[in-house]
């Protein structure tokens, strides 16, 4: 048995070819891999080769363009097994049924996702603006004891999954999914929350004043993820998000600041826990 993708792939990819392999992502029963367009002539081979490395595997994925569009989906193609894009996923005691041509899936969030969760506390409403299957979300329904958990997505499909997603994990006494634009839906449920979460770093900016009115009156916690740079990675988003707030007359407290992944040289995305208050004056 092939130790690992390299091993699996040394007498049939040139020293070369090998170095230029790149990381992989396996969701459920699917693995999906980006490959430069030198290796190409070799994706059935390398499809293949994670499929006896990785033995429950079913199909292997390759993505062919980089996450777009406003429901920040991928083109996907079959390079291995079985022809198809669905699959079931478990995370931190949660299951989650994606389409992962259809919808935004990151299985290298798992992390983040556990920690948004831990910090809620009993009783707590939280407004999800981007909550895409649900992981957010349901993750925080099974770990914490908040009351109601808003959850909206624009992608239908995305939200389609949402509601099997609750139905599956058996959580739908509390998130309440919602399919529309956050601009739109959000004025409906404005001053409920205690905590908003904004995992779309690309609209982070644009929807900021969306999730200050998502929050109570006395305010709460934003989960502002945006992207930051060296050498000041978290200064320039939380000077955005004060002077956001000030016009509201609220104040921004920065609780925690953490750079999930980096995209770039010297760029990350970043998350920022702020809290905010109505201001004193
Ligand atoms: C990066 S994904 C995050 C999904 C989910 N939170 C997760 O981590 O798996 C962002 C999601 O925001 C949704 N979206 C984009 N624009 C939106 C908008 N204006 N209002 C609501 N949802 C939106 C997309 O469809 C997508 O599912």
């Amino acid at each position: 048995m092939p130790k690992n993708l390299r091993d699996a792939l040394k007498d049939q990819l040139t020293g070369e070819e090998l170095e230029q392999l790149r990381a992989f992502d396996i969701i459920g029963d699917i693995a999906v891999i980006k490959l430069p367009k030198e290796l190409l002539p070799k994706k059935g081979v390398i499809g293949r080769a994670l499929m006896q490395v990785h033995r429950h595997l079913r199909t292997v994925l390759r993505q062919v363009g980089p996450v777009g569009g406003e429901f920040r989906t991928r083109e996907l193609e079959v390079i291995a097994g079985e022809p198809r894009t669905k699959t079931l996923y478990r995370e931190s005691g949660c299951v989650f049924k994606a389409d992962l041509a259809q919808v935004y899936f990151s299985p290298r969030l798992a992390h983040e996702r556990l920690r948004i969760a831990s910090q809620v506390k009993p009783g707590e409403v939280v407004t999800n603006m981007f909550a895409g299957v649900g992981c957010y979300s349901i993750i925080i329904a099974k770990r914490s004891k908040a009351t109601k958990i808003y959850s909206i997505d624009k992608n239908p499909v995305a939200v389609q999954y949402l509601r099997e997603n609750i139905r599956i994990n058996k959580v739908g006494d509390r998130v309440v999914p919602i399919l529309g634009d956050a601009r739109e839906v959000v004025p409906q449920l404005a001053g409920r929350a205690d905590r908003v979460l904004m995992p779309l770093p690309e609209l982070a900016r644009e929807f900021f004043d969306v999730a200050l009115r998502a929050l109570k009156r006395d305010g709460g916690v934003i989960h502002f993820y945006d992207y930051g740079r060296q050498p000041d990675i978290f200064g320039p988003s939380l000077e955005f998000a004060r002077s956001t707030a000030a016009i509201e007359g609220r104040e921004v407290e920065l609780l925690d600041g953490r750079a999930i992944r980096s995209y770039a040289p010297r760029c990350y995305h970043i998350a920022l826990d702020l809290l905010v208050r109505t201001g004193s004056d």
